[in-house]
């Protein structure tokens, strides 16, 4: 019988990388291997917790706003995350800095729309496509301690062509994001078809 293996998926928002994952690897058997995917949201208002649900997977709240500091929020945030014991922990446009109680305990990826080290923080698409630069693109790596630092697994180019309008940038990336993410998760995973 196949071993179960969970990923845990962080996310504030629409949930598009989620929704991504959940269709390439959720309840699906790789091999030995099945994949099961464990949304966790800290937004109660995240388009993605419905996005979810319509593929029948419940999400963990976990609302930083109930949380009196950081610190008691990733505390939080850990032990749900070490009671899932899940194989591979993803954050997909999870929009919060963790702090070293998190970092010291959970071993994570974090999905960033940019080619880092260049334009860490929240607004990386805009920051880009706005720099003059002739290309952009998306990196996943490791999460440490320091923001969208930690070391990079794997990135892709994105030009930013003439013609591009932020909006067809951003369209662009987030293609982008669905390509490389799951190529990401599934060789961190060793998964095979
Ligand atoms: C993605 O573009 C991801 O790279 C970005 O948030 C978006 C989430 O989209 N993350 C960051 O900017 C982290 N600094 P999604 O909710 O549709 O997956």
């Amino acid at each position: 019988m196949a071993r179960t293996v969970t990923v845990a998926v962080l996310f504030s928002g629409r949930g598009s990388n989620l929704e991504n994952l959940i269709r390439r690897f959720h309840d699906k058997e790789f091999g030995d291997k099945r994949v099961v995917i464990a949304p966790i949201s800290n937004r109660p208002d995240a388009p993605g917790i419905e996005l979810a649900k319509s593929y029948g997977i419940d999400t963990a709240l976990i609302d930083h706003k109930r949380f009196p500091s950081r610190g008691s929020f990733d505390e939080a945030l850990v032990s749900n995350i070490e009671e899932i014991s899940p194989e591979l922990v993803v954050m997909a446009g999870f929009m919060r800095i963790v702090t070293e109680i998190f970092t010291s305990r959970v071993d994570a990826i974090n999905l960033h729309p940019s080619l880092l080290p260049l334009f860490k923080g929240a607004n990386a698409i805009e920051e880009s496509f706005g720099s003059g630069m002739r290309v952009g693109g998306v990196t996943v790596h490791r999460v440490d301690s320091t923001l969208d630092g930690g070391e990079i697994l794997d990135q892709r180019c994105v030009r930013i062509e003439e013609e591009d309008t932020l909006e067809s940038f951003r369209e662009k990336i987030h293609k982008t994001e669905h390509e490389l993410l799951p190529q990401v998760v599934a060789k961190l995973l060793r998964l095979t078809e």
